[in-house]
């Protein structure tokens, strides 16, 4: 079967089927998924569960795996690959975990607007979110359009922003939330990155590349640029360029971390809530600007 495409939200993200992500992806199963992620760059698919090894298969189709969060959190997990990251309240011995438990901290970092993995080079490409234990209310996902977010920018504002650049530091969402602990090794494996502020979508479109992970711009003081940063993230994230989304069991969510977005949604602590996320990098990236 080939892919169909439902879209999902006026501006981007479509649901998408007609292909078994559990089986290997011929190579024209994954040109079409990357022409309809350059279009809609959030894809839903429903009810089809994957194992972890499944997941890392197809995730692989789409180029090599990142997995440098996984080594700054340091602690083991319940993963086999070095490369499936653990996107769950849940510990090493299968329970639930306590509030004050360390992975809380960087869990509720995820309810902050962010593109995975913006403070490093490579950045990521994709990420494919599979959920495999959703709790009874609470814990959607949000997608913004960075794309749509920079066409919507008015000329004085593009023109003000135009050549600026930002630097991206992992810890500094878990810094804004109070998450302290992190020794120096760990504050200095990922040093920062920094990025345009306007950038271009290999498909041609411009994005603004903002987020939390962004904690100041070149050249400008730390209160100007963050104010700065501060404007452009609420712009970004008008619901009118928010796609939500309500999981269930067997969804999985890729979305291209180039154009949009993300956030995870309050749910309550002590309901299990599991997902499972693979990334890929962005190859694109490594040269700076
Ligand atoms: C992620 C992430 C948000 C959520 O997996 O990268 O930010 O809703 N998740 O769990
Ligand atoms: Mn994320």
């Amino acid at each position: 079967m080939a892919l169909a495409l439902t879209p999902l939200h006026p501006l981007f993200a479509a649901q998408a089927s007609g292909i078994d992500l559990s089986q290997p992806l011929s190579a024209a199963d994954v040109r079409a998924i990357d022409a309809a992620m350059d279009q809609y760059a959030v894809l839903v698919w429903r009810d089809q569960p994957l194992s972890e090894d499944q997941q890392v298969t197809m995730a692989q189709s789409f180029g090599t795996l990142d997995s440098a969060l996984k080594r700054l959190r340091g602690a083991p997990d319940r993963y086999r690959h070095e490369a499936t990251i653990d996107i769950s309240n849940v510990g090493i011995d299968g329970q639930v975990i306590d509030r004050a438990h360390a992975k809380t901290a960087s869990n509720i970092a995820n309810q902050l607007w962010h593109s995975d993995a913006s403070f490093q080079r490579p950045a990521a490409k994709y990420s494919m979110l599979h959920a495999v234990v959703c709790p009874a209310e609470g814990g959607d996902t949000e997608f913004c359009d960075l794309r749509a977010a920079y066409d919507a920018l008015d000329t004085s504002t593009r023109q003000r922003i135009a050549g600026l650049q930002s630097e991206h530091y992992v810890l500094h969402s878990r810094m804004l939330l109070g998450d302290t602990h992190y020794n120096d090794a760990q504050k200095q494996m990922l040093p920062p990155v920094t990025w345009p502020l306007v950038r271009q979508h290999p498909a041609g479109r411009n994005v603004l590349w903002v987020g939390v992970h962004a904690t100041h711009i070149l050249g400008k003081t730390i209160p100007e640029g963050r104010m700065l940063l501060l404007d452009l993230l609420e712009h970004a994230t008008q619901r009118e360029f928010v796609y939500r989304h309500r999981w269930c069991v067997g969804d999985t969510v890729m979305w291209d971390n180039r154009a949009t977005l993300h956030r995870g949604r309050h749910f309550d602590l002590s309901q299990r809530r599991e997902l499972r996320r693979t990334t890929t990098e962005d190859p694109d990236s490594v040269v700076a600007a």
